[in-house]
């Protein structure tokens, strides 16, 4: 079993990332990092945590994560794609009660499997980066990072050339190219195409398979309306988040190419990935997803969500 730790600020598609690596009989989540991003950090616990109880597995750390930027700014949350809530039209019930440990007890975990977690990060990298700037060395015990963002060759979804994990801090993000390895980066060229339809949710949906069941198709549902607002035509919704985990169960669905990346701070190209993709130019350290098998990715979607548990 792979061991996984996610970072996330769930959100819907984070909620589904969450509910897909629990249900995976590959994966074991090991721990979860709740950061500021779609939603509040407190918001984003009180989902994580409302998600675990569901599953039955309030024994996973919740760890709490970062509430702001590393730029300081005050943090843009999207309650008209995720819901107030950040679960679409479900409310969490507010006196669900768990532990919310401190961010630094993350490194015992880590050094509690040497060399055997691999790191999912499908929110803002704030969280992230904060503990490559207190414990590198024990970063250094990670297998490997996964972090869904950026955008090569195809247009932002925040800005005309900026995704939200990495505008949301270009810092935080640019720090992470640079430190993190061994690193693969499953950007907006390859998430832009993990659609999900109501034909898919109604397979996923026709009987009652796990507690997750009920949830799906409001969530979605909810989802779909925000994205046929977002991008006309599109029927269904993108689930970004998720296909960041099948990049570890699933490496070969994905074509990857290595390069380096810079993300940029400056104000009009605030947020942009920026990567040499020229013919002749040099590979790099980063593994970057530039394309994906669709027909593996919706299967695994919906044979996963159908797992009971
Ligand atoms: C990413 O931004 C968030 O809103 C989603 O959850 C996903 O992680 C897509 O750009
Ligand atoms: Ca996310």
């Amino acid at each position: 079993m792979e061991k996984v730790l996610l970072f996330c600020d769930p959100g819907i598609d984070d909620s589904v990332a969450i509910m897909y690596a629990l249900l995976h009989p590959g994966l074991d989540v090991v721990g979860i990092v709740t950061g500021y991003g779609n939603v509040t950090q407190e918001q984003a616990t009180a989902n994580a945590f409302y998600l675990l109880s569901l599953a039955g597995r309030s024994d996973i750390p919740v760890y709490a994560g970062a509430q702001f930027p590393l730029t300081g700014e005050i943090a843009t949350y999207y309650p008209e794609i995720h819901g107030e809530n950040g679960l679409g039209p479900i409310r969490p019930p507010i006196d669900l009660e768990g532990e919310l440990l401190n961010f630094t007890d993350l490194f015992d975990l880590i050094i509690s499997y040497p060399n055997d977690i691999t790191i999912i990060d499908v929110g803002r990298l704030t969280s992230l980066s904060i503990a490559y700037i207190l414990g590198e060395e024990t970063m250094g015990r990670v297998k490997q990072v996964i972090v869904m963002g950026g955008a090569f060759f195809v247009p932002g979804n925040v800005s005309p050339v900026a995704e939200a994990n990495f505008i949301g801090d270009p810092v935080a993000a640019n720090l992470i190219m640079e430190r993190a390895r061994p690193l693969t980066v499953v950007p907006l060229n390859v998430t832009s195409y993990s659609v999900v339809t109501d034909e898919h949710i109604r397979a996923i949906t026709d009987r009652y398979y796990n507690p997750f069941t009920p949830f799906i198709q409001p969530i979605y549902h909810y989802y779909a309306t925000a994205y046929s607002a977002l991008i006309p035509g599109l029927e269904g919704a993108l689930f970004h988040d998720v296909l960041a985990v099948m990049a570890l169960v699933h490496p070969e669905m994905f074509q990857m190419m290595k390069r380096d990346v810079s993300v940029s701070i400056a104000p009009l190209t605030r947020g942009q990935s920026v990567a040499d993709f020229r013919p002749f130019a040099p590979e790099g350290e980063l593994k970057i997803a530039v394309d994906f098998h669709y027909p593996t990715f919706i299967q695994s979607f919906i044979q996963v969500l159908r797992r009971e548990l």
